[in-house]
């Protein structure tokens, strides 16, 4: 079993999640539970393949293997019964680079392209960096719970002809993970009106007991012609900043196409070579690593609803199907997001992931990175309940 309780410090490691406050115009001491990495080391199998190749010491050109084809494939096979073989990946590095490949290769300037709100942030740069038309379709929040809204989707789909819709499958920030009817009646839509789907699956591996992960593609074999399905082990092993991902294609020509863009940006073929060693080793060996590791968070989760519930009710958890990342509710507080922004900073010495940065529905909330230490969660709680209870000091404490 690992030891995810050991805390290990990330400070001036040059990272952006514990030292990036320096150049991020935040101020010294805040507890960082933002951006979506972890702060526990990769697995072992991960850190010796990586100090192997560090101690041969010859870092020329290297290129994706069988051995590597076959772990990508293997993962993908057994834990998520979507069969590919090596001629279904590109390789890139990172989804966020795939998804700007893709709006550039399947898409024209001012081209509609459609994202769900709130959504992670970046498909809005994505989106509006290369001069496409950003269409948004709001979820519906009722009762703790996300749903699509299809008619708007579709309305949508027509009224701006849209050309690719970018699905965060499971979903970041809100912790949905789409059920297999959901995925279905998406893609029925998008194949009546011609739309492709860019299925960003980067939590693929991420998900709660009661939930499972179903890979787009794998709703119903029409889909294949119509979709990108961007998959990386980075989110799961904690490799981001190898910056590696494994992009499937399911139709030669979409592949084809995908590919002369990527070449035509500027992307070398390989990924670098300590990415390449270092997905082998987390698909071939981390298996047990990540049961353990989402067990792990499983608990973190816990421990975040029972405080809430118990010492600050106001303050709602949504409930995570999937993702380390938690989507909390602090409409209850009566703040616009800028009290709610500089109350985090200020007074609870937090730093977490603003809520209205993912956009429509997003303000009032925050995203908690629960891959940390749970002394680190309880730590960030204390200092949250604390800074509430500073400002009502005479709303009692419940024991
Ligand atoms: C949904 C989603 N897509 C993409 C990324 C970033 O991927 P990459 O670092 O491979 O560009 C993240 C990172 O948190 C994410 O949550």
């Amino acid at each position: 079993m690992e030891n995810f309780d050991q805390v290990i410090s990330r400070e001036n490691t040059s990272c952006v999640k514990w030292d990036g406050w320096k150049n991020m115009n935040k101020p010294e001491g805040l507890l960082p539970l933002w951006v979506a990495d972890m702060d526990f080391q990769a697995p072992d199998a991960v850190i010796e393949a990586i100090s192997k190749k560090a101690a041969h010491g010859i870092f020329g050109y290297g290129f994706c293997d069988h051995e590597y084809y076959g772990a990508v494939s293997s993962w993908m096979n057994k834990r998520h019964n979507l069969i590919i073989a090596q001629e279904n990946v590109v390789t890139t590095p990172g989804v966020i680079a795939a998804l700007n490949i893709a709006v550039n290769t399947f898409s024209q300037i001012n081209d509609a392209i459609m994202i769900n709100k709130p959504v992670y942030y970046p498909f809005d740069q994505v989106v509006e960096q290369n001069g496409r038309k950003k269409v948004e379709c709001p979820m519906i929040f009722k009762d703790g719970h996300y749903l699509m809204d299809f008619s708007l989707f579709e309305q949508k789909i027509i009224n701006h002809k849209v050309k690719i819709f970018i699905l965060c499958n499971p979903y970041n920030p809100i912790g949905k993970v789409w059920t297999r009817a959901e995925l279905k009646k998406i893609g029925e839509i998008c194949l009546k009106h011609e739309v492709l789907v860019i299925s960003d699956e980067i939590h693929m591996d991420f998900v709660f007991k009661n939930h499972v992960h179903i890979p787009f593609v794998n709703v119903d074999k029409r889909f294949k012609d119509i979709c990108v399905i961007a998959t990386s082990p980075s989110k799961t092993f904690n490799l981001a900043g190898l910056q590696c991902a494994n992009i499937l294609f399911f139709n030669d020509d979409l592949k084809e196409r995908f590919v002369a863009t990527k070449r035509k940006s500027g992307f070398t073929d390989e990924p670098n070579i300590m990415a390449i060693e270092a997905t082998k080793a987390a698909y071939l060996h981390g298996k047990k690593w990540l049961d353990d590791l989402i067990g792990y968070v499983e608990k973190n989760k816990s421990c975040l609803r029972t405080f809430l519930a118990k010492h600050i009710p106001e303050v709602k958890l949504v409930e995570p199907e999937g993702l380390y990342l938690a989507w909390v509710d602090f409409t209850g507080l009566d703040m616009d997001h800028e009290q709610l922004e500089a109350f985090m900073i200020n007074e609870a010495k937090l730093w977490l992931d603003e809520g209205y940065i993912f956009g429509i529905g997003g303000a009032g909330f925050e995203r908690i990175n629960l891959a940390v230490p749970q002394s680190v969660l309880k730590e960030a709680l204390c200092r949250l309940n604390l800074a509430i209870k500073n400002r009502n000091p005479h709303e009692s404490t419940p024991n």
